[in-house]
């Protein structure tokens, strides 16, 4: 088993359109165990740290104005391999690349508003889930239905 923790965030705007529900039922349809969950408005600071590997872009400072417009909902989702799996679910980052069927391919037209944002690897997020996320803020449970997914 290699179970790993992803740090998810539903973008701004997804909210607004009223498909949280829908997003966040693909990740435990998939049958990965959600546990962590907030919404958040992100300060600046926060926003500066989460995307700063994309500092000095020239898309940057839009990132950080999208990023900060409105309310987020940042998830932890836990699971076997959940960083790759939970990737594949979103899509690829380039919109016109994500098929149908992923979140992107299904929801979104614009990279610059890709709707959500998943953890690029184990070590991106054990990162991003600190900075979002106190250790007592994660609720690790035990699920009795795992012999079935
Ligand atoms: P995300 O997975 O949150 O990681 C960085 C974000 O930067 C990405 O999703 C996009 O929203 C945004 N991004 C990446 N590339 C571009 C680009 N070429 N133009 C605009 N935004 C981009």
């Amino acid at each position: 088993m290699n179970t790993q923790r992803s740090f998810v965030m539903l973008k701004p705007g997804v909210l607004q359109r009223r498909i949280v529900g829908d997003i966040i039922s693909r990740f435990e349809k998939k049958g990965l165990n959600l546990v962590g969950l907030k919404m958040l408005t992100i300060p600046q600071s926060l926003a500066q740290s989460h995307y700063g590997e994309h500092s000095g872009k020239d898309f940057f400072q839009s990132l950080i104005s999208y990023i900060t417009a409105g309310p987020v909902v940042a998830m932890v989702f836990e699971g076997e391999s959940a960083v790759p799996v939970i990737r594949k679910l979103c899509g690829p980052t380039r919109v016109e690349e994500a098929p149908p069927g992923t979140i992107r391919g299904d929801y979104t037209m614009h990279t610059a508003k890709n709707i959500v944002h998943a953890s690029d690897s184990p070590e991106s997020a054990e990162k991003e889930v600190n900075l979002f996320f106190r250790p007592e803020e994660i609720f690790s449970w035990t699920d009795g239905n795992s012999m079935w997914f």
